[in-house]
């Protein structure tokens, strides 16, 4: 089914901010000093989420020609096609319907989309996810030598382990004592030998998680994890060399999370102990499907409901909010001002919470895979620039590495600044006069983002009695744009919230670039090139001869030097 996009470009509303930026002068020294509500008119709530978008780089006119676009280019149709079902991954031809997986219970009117009675299956999977969790973390699922699981590895690449290894690490604090989940992507061997070393595999479960099922490093790490368990078991007197016994380790020791449910049973894995999931969950979109039952594990099924429950929150906003206090959509929009008005080509985002440490390489995948493309959903090639680089790490961390050039640096870096106003582990710093080490933490937080707004002026410098050659070298332009996200505390709920608002971000500004935000055809030509490359990498000198130049020569390198 295609659907044509509307070309943002040709909108009337486009004319409107091309000429609106042309006539910006931004100043938020000044707009702040004007217009005391600024702050308040340009903060929004979102679940328990306080967002402040006031020092960014728009006027009250920004925000309304915006929505104006939002408008022309049909976003308020989108919402409704995506959340009705309707196949809005056009390439693929599947509906896109992440958010039927945080629909709560009994939500009226029940989803039908083509004849499939979406809520009873999703319930049904996450009964069976829930049910599994708790024999698990009650110790009535046990290995080959009766012993609980200690250890669950989670082995899955991208969707499939980006989310719930995020999320694992986010609430860690709700972790089951005793209860340890890893997680293996990488194909390179030392993720894998990195992963099991020191595990015992009389208390270790693997969860294999693939989408397809036929993902070269999710099935070759699985492989070698099922080789290892067998060895290390026989090798501890645990097993018999028999298909038997190996079989029955392999369904104590190994369950599955795949749309591909007779894959999963070719790799021997009793289909009793898949968990299944449907075509139209993307894997980036897919950490509250049964690709989170590793985190299910982790933090009990009352946990993962409250996570769901936050995503619900978040969802029911894009659905049903008034654009003008939608803060997906004005943070989407926003986005596209920044990218396509104001140039910018990458987007920072900076947790000051060392629990969201994986949430920069989270979002990488989740925007990036949606929105680097450059032909729309109908294959017509897109009219303005899209998708930007996502990257970051933790303040403070990321203040003495790469901050010098967000506040100093020739381009400009949006940036969305997330903290928590409780912290999991509090600490008073008692030998510097009982300093409340969070709120330090935090004060850094509020710092950052007000130096990148305000700067400070060469005449501010001047009167800190700086030597007239060295003044240019420490003045700060400001004027750059940040976002200020804050919560409570990183609950389940919190974390859900905030996936599910950046999943609808990435959604608006991919409706606004006319793309299909749900494929990603773009991963393909590598996967098929390494497939047919291997042989001359392992000695095929036919297909090595075939290579380009430089593909040959970096092949010969590597076989004149291996080491083994
Ligand atoms: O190659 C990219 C990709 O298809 C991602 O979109 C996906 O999350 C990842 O690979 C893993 O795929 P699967 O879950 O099917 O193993």
């Amino acid at each position: 089914m295609t659907h044509t996009p509307v070309d943002a470009t040709s909108t009337a509303a486009w004319r409107e901010l091309t000429e609106h930026h042309a006539a910006l002068v931004p100043d938020l020294r000044s707009w702040f000093d004007t217009d005391p509500a600024r702050a308040q008119r340009l903060s929004f709530s979102v679940g328990d989420l306080f967002v402040d978008l006031s020092k960014n780089l728009i006027t009250d006119d920004t925000l309304a020609l915006l929505q104006r676009l939002a408008d022309e280019v049909g976003l308020p149709e989108r919402i409704g096609a995506m959340f009705r079902g309707e196949h809005i991954n056009t390439t693929e031809d599947r509906a896109v319907l992440h958010t039927a997986l945080r629909r709560p219970r009994g939500m009226e009117p029940a989803l039908v989309v083509d004849g499939q009675h979406i809520d009873d299956d999703v319930q049904e999977v996450l009964a069976k996810v829930y049910a599994f969790a708790d024999r698990v973390r009650s110790g009535q699922w046990t290995g080959v030598t009766g012993q609980r699981v200690q250890t669950v590895v989670n082995i899955g690449i991208g969707g499939s382990d980006l989310g719930p290894a995020m999320a694992y690490g986010a609430l860690q604090p709700y972790v089951a004592d005793g209860l340890e989940v890893r997680f293996v992507s990488n194909i390179d061997p030392t993720d894998l030998s990195a992963t099991l070393q020191g595990l015992d595999p009389a208390t270790t479960l693997f969860i294999v998680a693939s989408k397809t099922f036929g993902t070269l490093e999710t099935l070759t790490n699985a492989r070698l994890a099922r080789a290892w368990l067998w060895e290390q078991l026989s090798t501890a007197g645990a097993l018999s060399d028999d298909d038997a016994a190996r079989a029955d380790a392999v369904s104590k020791h190994f369950v599955a999370v795949s749309t591909a449910l007779d894959k999963v049973a070719e790799f021997g894995i009793d289909p009793e102990n898949a968990f299944g999931f449907w075509d139209w969950v993307g894997g980036r979109y897919s950490v509250d499907s049964a690709i989170g039952t590793s985190l299910a594990i982790a933090v009990g099924p009352q946990n993962f409901e409250a996570f769901l429950a936050g995503f619900h929150l978040v969802d029911e906003q894009l659905r049903t909010a008034p654009f003008a206090e939608n803060v997906p959509v004005l943070m989407g929009l926003l986005n596209v001002w920044n990218v396509n008005f104001l140039g910018a080509h990458t987007h920072a985002v900076l947790p000051y919470s060392q629990l969201l440490n994986r949430f920069p390489a989270y979002l990488q995948q989740l925007t990036m895979e949606s929105n680097g493309k450059s032909v729309r959903s109908d294959g017509s090639p897109v009219t303005t620039a899209t998708g930007e680089v996502f990257w970051g790490e933790p303040g403070t961390n990321g203040q003495h590495a790469f901050y010098q050039l967000i506040h100093q640096g020739t381009q400009l870096i949006p940036a969305d600044f997330i903290a928590v106003a409780t912290p999991a582990h509090p600490l008073r710093d008692a030998a510097a006069g009982d300093v409340d080490v969070h709120e330090l933490f935090l004060a850094n937080f509020f710092a950052q983002s007000k130096a990148l707004a305000f700067g400070k002026t060469a005449d501010e410098v001047r009167a800190e009695g700086t030597a007239e050659e060295l003044v240019s070298a420490r003045v700060f332009a400001g004027n750059r744009p940040t976002t200020s996200i804050m919560a409570p505390a990183l609950t389940p709920s919190v974390l859900g919230q905030l996936i599910a608002l950046y999943e609808h971000i990435t959604f608006v500004q991919g409706v606004v670039w006319g793309l299909d935000s749900f494929d990603q055809w773009g991963v393909e030509l590598g996967k098929k090139l390494a497939t047919e490359i291997a042989p001359a990498v392992s000695g095929d000198d036919d297909v090595l001869k075939h290579q380009d130049a430089s593909t040959r020569g970096l092949i010969e390198f590597y076989r004149a030097n291996r080491a083994h």
